[in-house]
């Protein structure tokens, strides 16, 4: 198998933010990595734009370190940075004001594909996206990509989609969930409905239940500042465990086409319940030994963010009633495991007698590390001495599977980058998705804030609050594992 590299028609790129941490870490080493793969034209222009008072050469070092710092280069890539480099470019403009934007203008290629990301925080998307507008930028092959957060609340995020959409149409505006782009969630869609196996099982007469677990092991690094402000519900149930919840429970869309998936996702956020407050924990880490806790870690004493959250979710529909979705994610977990798993029902009648047949299949699949699938099945235990069943995995992991193919794959912020150029926003997000997500999540921040809910403290290298494990106990299951 020989992995395909399609490559795009020329563009421009703008990065607003263009010396900032993302930018360094992500999206300039995933451009460079998409050039040396051959998918990025040569007349293609990079445009960094900041306040830093920097020129082109000045850029062109900064990025040269980031990819050596995060871009993972190879020997035979190294050789191409300063070919990489002559498509960079920078101009220096402030968001809020009038300099730098005639020259940002002139630098702009007529009549080709032209993005400009906000990788900035939300309050300066108004400013860009006007002047964008009023600089003359905005032309029909012009799109936006906009980065998470978006908005903190439904009315945030509601006004925040009103101000795009004063100078772009939806079809030129691409949110950012990191999520969406990494290859093993994708696959989710291509296991449900590349295959016959599954799909008559996927739903509430077959399985019991299913677990989405996103578990890290970093804490909040040096976002402390945003991260208080946000906690878990914000910077990642709202988002990223909402995303893989709908490509769970969705019903299958009619064709793998933007607006046909994100239909489908929508439904099943509106066909979510409010949550009971008895079936949400949250949690924060507490210090162990020389590891500080969250409250150290964010600077605030008194903080009651949530570091941990762990739920029961419904989707109120026919394919899903009565089968409890639970969500959990936290920071300074044992480890750090993203896990999607299927739990189907027992074997309706045991005929090997009581409780010797009782072996539920699960399926699970690994969104990180080691991306791959497991499928839980029962067989006969091996030897003589009458019939006694076992569990095995049949395991596949996809490097194992796809062997060099797997390892070419591009990352999550490769992809969606390249997906913005070819015009193709499956798998963004769209504005009334964003708001229903949020709908959904803020009676659940306000139910907090009003009762004055202080988060549970768990452990750090723990697998969360101990409530978190009576959440499932409670109903006769528990969570899987997660591993060191
Ligand atoms: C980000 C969150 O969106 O996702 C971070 O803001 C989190 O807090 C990160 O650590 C997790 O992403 P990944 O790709 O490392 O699983």
């Amino acid at each position: 198998m020989v992995s395909r590299v399609i490559p795009v028609d020329p563009f421009d790129l703008v990065i607003f933010g263009g010396t900032g941490d993302l930018a360094r870490r992500k999206i300039l080493p995933g451009l460079f990595r998409r050039f040396c793969a051959g998918q990025m034209p040569d007349e293609s222009r990079i445009i960094g734009a900041a306040r830093s008072e920097i020129d082109d050469d000045g850029y062109r070092a900064m990025v040269r370190e980031s990819i050596r710092e995060f871009g993972g280069v190879s020997e035979e890539q190294e050789a191409s940075i300063d070919d990489f480099l002559g498509r960079i470019g920078y101009e220096q403009v402030d968001a809020t004001g009038e300099a730098g934007w005639e020259a940002l203008a002139a630098r702009m290629t007529e009549d080709r594909v032209r993005a400009f990301y906000f990788s900035v925080g939300p309050s300066l998307f108004g400013a860009l996206a006007e002047r964008l507008h009023s600089y003359g930028m905005a032309s029909a092959k012009a799109r936006i990509v906009v980065e998470k957060p978006f908005g903190h609340d439904l009315g945030s995020a509601r006004a925040l989609n009103a101000t795009l959409a004063q100078h772009f149409d939806e079809e030129q505006i691409y949110r950012i969930d990191h999520y969406l782009g990494k290859e093993t969630v994708q696959n989710l869609m291509a296991v449900r409905f590349g295959n016959t196996l599954f799909e008559p099982l996927w739903n509430a007469q077959y399985v019991d239940h299913i677990q989405i677990t996103v578990a890290e092991t970093v804490g909040v690094g040096g976002r402390g500042g945003y991260y208080d402000k946000s906690g878990a519900m914000r910077d990642m149930v709202q988002n990223h465990l909402m995303q893989l919840l709908c490509l769970i429970a969705m019903e299958p869309p009619a064709r793998f086409e933007p607006n046909a998936v994100r239909d489908e996702k929508l439904k099943v956020i509106r066909a979510l319940d409010p949550v009971d407050p008895h079936h949400i924990v949250r949690g924060q880490y507490d210090a162990v030994g020389s590891e500080p806790s969250y409250r150290t870690d964010v600077e605030a004493p008194r903080s009651t963010t949530e570091s941990f959250v762990a739920m029961r979710v419904h989707v109120s529909n026919w394919r899903w009633a009565g089968t409890p979705f639970y969500l959990r994610t936290g920071k300074k977990l044992r480890g750090r495991a993203s896990e999607i798993a299927v739990v189907f029902k027992d074997a309706p009648h045991s005929i090997f007698g009581v409780d010797k047949g009782r072996h539920a299949n699960v399926l699970s699949i690994r969104l990180q590390p080691n991306e791959g699938m497991t499928l839980d099945v029962t067989i006969k235990e091996p030897g003589p001495g009458g019939m006694r069943l076992v569990e095995v995995p049949l395991d596949m992991t996809f490097a194992d599977a796809l062997g060099p193919d797997a390892e070419a794959v591009p990352d999550a912020y490769e992809r969606l980058i390249m997906d913005v150029i070819r015009g193709n926003q499956t798998l963004f997000m769209r504005g009334d998705e964003v708001e229903a997500a949020w709908a959904w999540t803020d009676p659940i921040i306000e139910g907090w804030q009003s009762r004055g809910d202080v988060p549970k403290l768990y452990d750090v290298g723990s697998s969360g609050p101990e409530d978190a494990l009576m959440l499932m106990h409670r109903d006769g299951r528990k969570w899987r594992e997660i591993r060191a």
